[in-house]
Parts: C-alpha cells; structure tokens; sequence
C-alpha cells in the first residue's frame, strides 16, 4: 500500500490532478445530449466543462470560462437555441465555442471577437461515451482497446442513462480506485452482494499493469443481476453470450472511470476529485430504453447499487481517517488485492513521468 503522503498531502493531489490531464476521463453518455444545442457540465481534474452538441450534431467540450472576464458561464445543464449568453455583461457563444455576440465592444480599439472562443478541450468517443482530455499522451481507443471486445455485446452506445446517484465521499480519489479493485472486502462489507457474487469467483481478465483492469465474478445459480431481488430488470441485453448473462464484469479505467456490464444494465462510476480528502462519485445505469418491466427491474438495481456505494464509501472514509494518522504504516496485501498492488505500481510510474522534465 501507498505512504500516508499519497493520500493527505495537498502537493501531491495538484500533482495528481496533473497526471489525469494527461489521460482521458468520462465526461457522460451521448444519449445525455441528443440533440443539437444540447449541453451538459462535467469535472475534468479540477476543472468544469461544457459538453454540448453543436449546429452539426458534433459533440464539443470547453472549459465552463466566459472569455470576458473569466465568469461561470452555466451554472446546470441545458439546451440553447443559438447560443451560450454570459449572464454578466452579455458575452454569447455558439456550441462551437465562438464568441458570437460581444455588446458594447465597438468602443474598443482593435477588439476582434475571433480571438475570444471558448478554451477547447480535447473530446473523444467509445461506444457512445465521451471523454475529455487536456493533453492525451495516448488516443484514447489505443487506451480502450483491451476492452473494446469484452463490451462489444453490450452497445453501449445504444443504452441510455436510465438513473443517476450522486455522492460526496471524504476520502481520497485512489482509495476509492482500491476499494473497488478488490472483492476481499465484500463478505464483511456487502454480505448482500456477496450471497449473488460470492467473493472468491473474482477473476482478472485484464490484469492491472496498465491503465485498464478487472474481470468477471460468477452470479450465484439463484441470481440473474445485481438488485435487491436479484432478477432482472428486463429481458438480458440483446447479443449477449450465455455466459455473459451470467457473470457482472468490473473495470477499472485509469484514472477515475469504473465500468460494470451487467446482464441487464451496464454500471458507471465516475470519480470526481475535489480535494487531497474529497472525492465527488457520480454512478450511472445505462439500460435499454424499451426494457420490459424496466421500471420496477430498475428500481430494484438502483437500490442495490445505492446501498453497496454507501457502504463502500463509509469504508473509504474510515480508510482515510486511518491513512492520516501517524500511527499508520502500510500493510501488505492479500492475494484478493493483487489489481491494487499493480494500480500503485502503475500510478507511481505516472508520476514519476509526469514529473520528468523532458516529457512533460
Ligand atoms: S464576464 Fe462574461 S460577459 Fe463579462
Ligand atoms: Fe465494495
């Protein structure tokens, strides 16, 4: 395990924040902005983002700045007919960042609105999800690509964002990242998740030397998902195998996505750090729209993941109360915890990257 430092020390979050620059991070669902003017905000390592659909049905990010003297442009989500207007002297922009309207600018000698758009920031998709980036230092289906076949079945990008849950969690952004990448846990923690997903089926397909980790557990033989009925909230999702109805996969995307194809829905953690000792979670269904019975299926899943997060966030917690103690000194890890000895392998090779000099 990590020394205190990595977990409490506010140099060593702007630190972290930095490297995520470098990588791509989920910014939402396409299907969250169907149509052309429609926008959404996302975190991106410390900053706010607009994502919005422009006039040609392109999906675009930019920093959440008015250009004049540096505002919040849009404080929710939304939809515009022509353009983004800064509330504060007028300032508008179109959903392709340019600065359209500048009132009162005529008196300023040499004033060209051309060279105000909004700051852009890099955006990509995979199957239907968009993610930003400041300064990639890999594309991102290059990043993606161990997974793209063992979530292909799903179509994610035919899904849609079915609920939503929201958490402030106190603790640091790479305790939750641990606490998700090991099952040990989950007899003591989640006896309700364990009796459908006993802990010991816990496989790693991909193991957690790079960026992308996880793998398969077993649904127990009375078990169809993960709900507090344990049955499904529709039929399966179409096209997949036997043997994926009968598995809940969990993969972790460096830095701050966890991504979990059930047999009837696909789960979406995104962590939001705030703060060495805050971290933001956004957790996602994604689910077909026209799913029999989905509404009583879902509520039922939506329940079971909402209980599990909190009992997994109380334990984060109470793992950054401990962390920064001075009593603390790093124990060694199980054979349950090998995904989280290679993330802290992983992430001190990305900072000490991130750090040299020549690269950066
Ligand atoms: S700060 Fe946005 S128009 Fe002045
Ligand atoms: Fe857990």
């Amino acid at each position: 395990m990590l020394e205190s430092e990595y977990y409490t020390s506010p140099q060593r979050f702007s630190a972290d924040l930095q490297l995520m620059n470098r990588w791509w991070q989920y910014l939402g669902h396409q299907s969250q902005i169907p149509q052309r003017g429609d926008y959404l905000l996302a975190g991106l390592a410390g900053a706010e983002v607009i994502v919005a659909r422009d006039d040609q049905g392109a999906i675009r990010a930019f920093h959440n700045v008015c250009r004049h003297r540096g505002l919040r442009l849009c404080d929710s989500r939304g939809s515009v007919k022509a353009a983004l207007r800064c509330p504060y002297h007028g300032w508008s922009y179109d959903l392709s960042g340019r600065l359209v309207a500048a009132p009162n600018m005529d008196g300023t000698e040499g004033f060209d609105a051309a060279l105000y758009p909004l700051t852009p920031i890099q955006v990509d998709c995979w199957n239907g999800m968009v993610f930003g980036s400041q300064n990639p230092r890999h594309p991102l289906a290059e990043i993606l690509k161990p997974l793209t076949p063992l979530v292909a079945n799903w179509q994610i990008d035919s899904l849609v964002v079915a609920a939503s849950l929201d958490y402030q969690v106190a603790a640091n952004w790479k305790l939750i990242v641990q606490n998700f990448s090991e099952c040990y846990h989950c007899p003591i923690v989640h006896p309700q998740l364990n009796r459908l997903t006993p802990f010991r089926s816990a496989e790693n397909q991909i193991a957690g030397g790079g960026p992308v980790a996880g793998g398969p557990m077993r649904l127990a033989a009375d078990a169809q998902t993960m709900s507090t009925t344990g049955q499904l909230a529709g039929t399966p999702l179409s096209s997949l195998s036997d043997e994926q109805k009968r598995r809940v996969y969990y993969y972790s995307i460096f830095p701050t996505l966890f991504l979990s194809p059930h047999p009837d829905y696909v789960l979406v953690h995104r962590l939001h750090p705030a703060a060495v000792d805050a971290t933001r979670v956004e957790c996602q269904i994604l689910s077909g729209g026209d799913q029999a019975g989905a509404g009583a299926g879902l509520k039922a899943a939506v329940e079971f993941w909402d209980q599990t997060n909190r009992q997994d966030w109380a334990m984060c917690e109470r793992s950054q109360q401990g962390v920064r103690s001075p009593g603390f000194r790093p124990g060694p890890y199980s054979d349950l915890e090998s995904l989280l000895a290679e993330f802290d392998e992983f992430y001190l090779k990305q900072i000490e990257e991130s750090s040299d000099p020549i690269r950066s």
